[in-house]
């Protein structure tokens, strides 16, 4: 058996023959592997969160058409956008970000959309309880990112916690008289 001497052997030579050092960039691996774990699954929830969005941002109906129509725009191209700083911090923990509806589906805390489009206002409150589901994953990622010293981590769901209450905060007021 060759010996082993390093981490860096983990890595494959890459077609250089040069080796990718190991991650060594002061957060341990186990707590790089936990935050990554939470990580994905704020990104299936993000995911999920975006489709049902998409998904009622096409099939909506009724008087509230056109304000629901653009509002569901606005919120699926937020969530679109915010997909990929998180898969690429996963990334930057030294970790696979994941990215497939089997992934997402058994990862997220999300619901799928249902089969048949609901009415207009029982979309609304599916998607106050979306909001408030990822908002549930960021908050509950924030202390192993805290106590791992992993800033962008703790910054990102800060983003994320702010966007996620502030829509879901906007989208309840629908409901409220
Ligand atoms: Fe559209």
């Amino acid at each position: 058996m060759a010996k082993s001497s390093s981490k860096s052997s983990r890595s494959a030579p890459a077609a250089s023959g040069v080796r990718a050092p190991a991650i060594n960039i002061g957060i341990s691996e186990k707590d790089r592997a936990a935050i990554a774990r939470g990580l994905s699954r704020l990104l299936a929830d993000t995911y999920t969160l975006y489709l049902t969005t998409h998904n009622f941002h096409w099939n909506v109906t009724g008087p509230m058409f056109n304000t629901l129509h653009t509002m569901f725009m606005t919120q699926y191209t937020e969530l679109w956008n915010a997909v990929d700083p998180v898969a690429e911090r996963i990334r930057s923990l030294g970790h696979a970000a994941p990215g497939s509806y089997a992934q997402f589906g058994k990862l997220a805390s999300v619901p799928d959309a249902p089969p048949t489009p609901p009415k207009a206002l029982e979309m609304v409150r599916i998607l106050v309880q979306g909001h408030e589901a990822v908002a549930r994953t960021a908050r509950e990622i924030f202390p192993l990112a805290d106590k791992a010293g992993d800033e962008p981590t703790a910054d990102l769901l800060t983003q994320r916690l702010t966007v996620h209450e502030q829509t879901a905060w906007m989208l309840r007021s629908l409901l409220e008289e």
